[in-house]
């Protein structure tokens, strides 16, 4: 052995059953007291990056300090400071206050710590992420044939059926590249306009360029499925090639459904391909009364969809779904021999890396299976339909409110609306705008509540996602009071 190596540390204290537990143990206990408590705590902190980021400022530590020691720090200076999600007044982004079980899942999986890119790495791994994806196959209404593997987020998600699109069109294509597949380089990919920017990446990062990302005109807020006919015939003309038609169910800015049966139609129609973009709407599969606004998704060809949205799982569980499964197998074509074992009277291979575009991969779908498995669909659309009913009324509440506007109709549990009190009745848009941003700054900042904003036509809006389901009229109202509040502080 070297001499500079050490020999000294004793590797079975790093896997010490009985540190686990006793540390375990205080653990969940204060993560309980945590959950019992959060309405107590300001919903997010005060402190910007700077002040922040001086507190976290330390050397690298060479010799290590006792756990508790350690943990107690946690609690002192990463969680007060944290945006804290369980808090019935969050209503920003689409992140999930995680159900307990998940989290509980997710410490299993970090403790088997299976690797999902080969059968022999995760031999039940792959087997119950099989299953879910077969349960989130059949909520699409799917026929047998069907496929998809868990993945990191709808980023991904998208990408990849994306680019199982781009090689069922323009076969060879992954290996001779866009540049050696002539109609590849003329390939368009069209989006509803409201499209997750993740989409419009994947042109990128396919090597079609963004470029060849054409965004369809919306009537309401979803495409106009009008427009995306004279729009494929306008690429047509122009000698470009459309591929695929990434359509949204739940569009980041509104929650707002694009008519999916309708662009089926056209898609079948015209020989594209359908992708569906249902990171944040797919969910809404699981209850009876709101699969609806999903009618046609079971005509896509492929499906992204993030059960750690709207299913309420920690970070990360997204899944990409292909309605036939041999599209999945040509997305990646690669061999590793070092890794991918084909294994006698198999029919297809059990590696699931061979069609991700991740190798290691977390075994992500175990808090999906368990919580399936124990709260049911039922459940989850009881869950679901709060959000929805909560949006519903704050959008009557808004409407109803002189000094308010919601901006478009309520489908999901995203909102976008503005705060016009009196004094700023024919002030021009830019200072409606500001005082749009003035207001969320402020509100957020004060802890009593965290929502977000954006860009709708041109014009800065206020935006919440209601994904709380311990959200109820109480908070509404106290989201519009307090809005009320900073604005009069904000007119000064
Ligand atoms: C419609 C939509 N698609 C894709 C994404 C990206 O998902 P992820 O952050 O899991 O990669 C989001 C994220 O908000 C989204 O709203």
């Amino acid at each position: 052995m070297p001499e500079s190596l050490n020999p000294s540390a004793a590797p079975e204290a790093l896997l010490d059953a009985a540190d686990l537990r006793e540390a375990g143990h205080r653990l969940v206990d204060r993560m309980a007291d945590y959950l019992a408590s959060v309405e107590s705590l300001p919903v997010s902190t005060a402190l910007g990056p700077r002040e922040l980021a001086r507190r976290f400022a330390e050397p690298l530590p060479v010799d290590g300090r006792p756990a508790a020691e350690v943990w107690d720090e946690v609690w002192q200076a990463v969680v007060p400071n944290a945006i804290h999600l369980a808090h019935p007044m969050y209503m920003g982004h689409q992140v999930a206050p995680p159900l307990p079980h998940a989290v509980l899942a997710d410490a299993m999986a970090s403790l088997l710590n299976q690797s999902l890119a080969v059968w022999e790495m995760s031999p039940t791994g792959t087997l119950v992420e099989a299953q879910v994806v077969r349960w989130l196959v059949e909520l699409l209404g799917w026929p047998a044939g069907a496929d998809g593997t868990l993945v990191s987020g709808g980023s991904v998600a998208n990408l990849t059926g994306l680019l199982a699109a781009r090689e069922a069109r323009f076969p060879g294509c992954w290996r001779g590249g866009v540049a050696a597949t002539e109609d590849a380089a003329r390939a368009v990919l069209l989006v509803s306009g409201h499209s997750h920017y993740s989409v419009e990446r994947t042109a990128g990062l396919a090597g079609l360029g963004s470029d060849a990302v054409v965004s369809v005109a919306e009537r309401g807020g979803t495409m106009d499925v009008g427009a995306l006919e004279d729009t494929l015939r306008a690429v047509r003309r122009e000698g470009r090639i459309p591929f695929a038609v990434s359509a949204t169910a739940g569009s980041t800015a509104t929650g707002l459904f694009d008519p999916l049966s309708d662009v089926a139609d056209v898609c079948a129609r015209e020989g594209v391909w359908m992708h569906v973009d249902a990171a944040h709407g797919g969910s809404f599969l699981l209850s009876g009364r709101l699969r609806g606004l999903l009618a046609g998704i079971e005509r896509a060809d492929s499906v992204a969809w993030d059960p750690h949205k709207m299913m309420w799982m920690p970070m990360s569980a997204g899944a990409v779904l292909v309605r036939d499964r041999r599209h999945l197998d040509t997305t990646f074509q690669q061999k590793a021999p070092y890794l991918f074992h084909p294994r006698a009277g198999e029919e297809r291979s059990g590696d699931t890396g061979q069609r991700t575009l991740q190798c290691s991969r977390r075994f992500d779908a175990l808090k999906v299976w368990i919580c399936l498995r124990h709260y049911g669909t039922a459940h989850f659309g009881a869950l679901l339909e709060k959000t929805v009913r909560n949006t519903q009324t704050l959008h009557a509440l808004l409407a109803a409110a002189p000094d308010f506007a919601p901006v478009h109709d309520v489908q999901g549990n995203i909102l976008c609306f503005r705060h016009l009190p009196d004094p700023l009745r024919g002030a021009d848009d830019a200072r409606i705008d500001a005082f749009q941003t003035e207001v969320r700054e402020r509100w957020n900042a004060s802890g009593r509540g965290w929502i977000t904003a954006t860009v709708l036509d041109g014009r800065r809006v206020l935006r919440v996602t209601l994904i709380n389901p311990h959200t109820d009229d109480r908070h509404l109202h106290a989201l519009l009071d307090g809005l009320r509040e900073v604005g009069r502080e904000v007119l000064g």
